[in-house]
């Protein structure tokens, strides 16, 4: 299958950067509006039909160069035996684990539950060949919403008084969910994806060293899993800031930089062999079509020098984001002359 995404992951020469947007695979489209109007998220996401064909609406609706599979980072800790509830306002965990003395005992591991995501993973391999990105989430991030119980405080504040409050208890179920990722994304690749990305939506959350010595090693565990299967990995540690310069090729073959920080420094920072992802505002897609082309060609004199970079945005597309600049920013990408001086 010869694709200017895979090409890019795989450090081959590419004639212009691939290009896809996270969080393509929801609200920004209307027909997953329409879709809603039938079905809840969580209807959508656990019937593989349906999953699977919303995984590949932003590929026909925007022309992206690589399809996401629908689905969610919290199903992790549904595996792990978490009720949740989707609500209008995102996830809710009723009994968040914060709210116990000993955690780990309210927990029932079943990785059986997530067969749903494999057959989901199975029909759309079936029905296309563009590449397909698995995921999940990275365990800060994972465990931040299990021990929170929701996002409402961006700074998830219970999850993070646990951490230091309980060092012992936060190191074992660092590892009881790095054990089910690690899983999870072995039977996704078994069941076909391309490429994998690793969610770390709130690597910012903690001081460099913290992050570095209590979940960069969980972090490797699962990225040497994935690599090891010969699957290329990108990693999305948003808010990371400084501690790029920790990124090296031993823990992704790509990383996802988030809009706070320039492309420039980024590279300054991050290894020379790991690949760059990124990283246009999601808010950029709300400006004049010229702006936003505007933005785009100011990286080509980056792109030429570093080529190894996939476009995208610096964190998921915003729902109420005009899905017609997200189109127009993804035509653009594909259409532009990225070799010329
Ligand atoms: O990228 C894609 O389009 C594929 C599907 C995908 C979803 N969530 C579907 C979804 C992916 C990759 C995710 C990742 C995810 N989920 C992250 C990491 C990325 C990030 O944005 O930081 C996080 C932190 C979550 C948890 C989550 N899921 C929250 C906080 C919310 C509510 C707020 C929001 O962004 O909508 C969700 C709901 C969710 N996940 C929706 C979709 C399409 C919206 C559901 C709906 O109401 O239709």
């Amino acid at each position: 299958m010869e694709n200017v995404f895979l090409n890019m992951l795989m450090g081959r020469q590419c004639e212009r950067p691939p290009v896809w947007l996270m969080r393509q695979a929801g609200r920004v489209l209307p027909s997953y509006h329409a879709l809603r109007q039938q079905y809840s998220f969580a209807e959508l996401m656990s019937t593989p039909e349906l999953a699977a064909r919303v995984t590949l609406l932003p590929v026909r609706d925007l022309g992206v160069d690589a399809a996401i599979l629908f689905s969610d980072i919290l199903t992790v800790p549904t595996a792990m035996g978490m009720e949740i509830v989707w609500t209008e306002r995102g996830p809710r965990f009723p009994h968040p684990l914060a709210s116990y003395q000993h955690p780990l005992r309210h927990l029932d591991v079943n990785a059986g539950r997530l067969a749903y995501v494999y057959e989901t993973i199975d029909r759309v391999v079936a029905e296309s060949h563009v590449p397909l990105i698995g995921f999940c989430g990275a365990p800060l991030t994972t465990l931040c919403y299990m021990l929170q119980g929701n996002s409402t405080k961006a700074t998830f504040p219970e999850a993070k008084k646990f951490f230091y409050e309980h060092p012992e208890e936060t190191r074992q179920l660092v590892d009881a969910v790095t054990e089910v990722s690690i899983d999870y994304a072995m039977q996704q690749i078994a069941h076909g994806i391309d490429a994998f990305q690793l969610f770390e939506s709130h690597a910012g959350l903690l001081p460099t060293e913290v992050y570095a010595e209590l979940f960069l090693p969980a972090v490797c565990r699962i990225t040497d899993a994935v690599r090891s299967a010969g699957i290329p990995l990108i990693f999305f540690p948003k808010g990371l800031a400084s501690g790029l310069r920790l990124i090296t090729p031993d823990i992704c073959d790509f990383v996802s930089v988030d809009w706070q920080t320039s492309l420039a420094e980024a590279r300054a920072m991050v290894h020379p062999e790991v690949g760059l992802q990124g990283n246009f505002d999601p808010h950029l897609l709300f400006a004049q079509r010229t702006d936003i082309a505007k933005a785009i060609d100011s990286c080509k004199p980056f792109f030429r020098q570093h080529p190894k970079w996939i476009a995208n945005l610096g964190h998921g597309v915003l729902a109420d984001t005009p899905v017609e600049k997200a189109r127009f920013m993804v035509d653009y990408v594909k259409s532009a002359n990225w070799t010329a001086k």
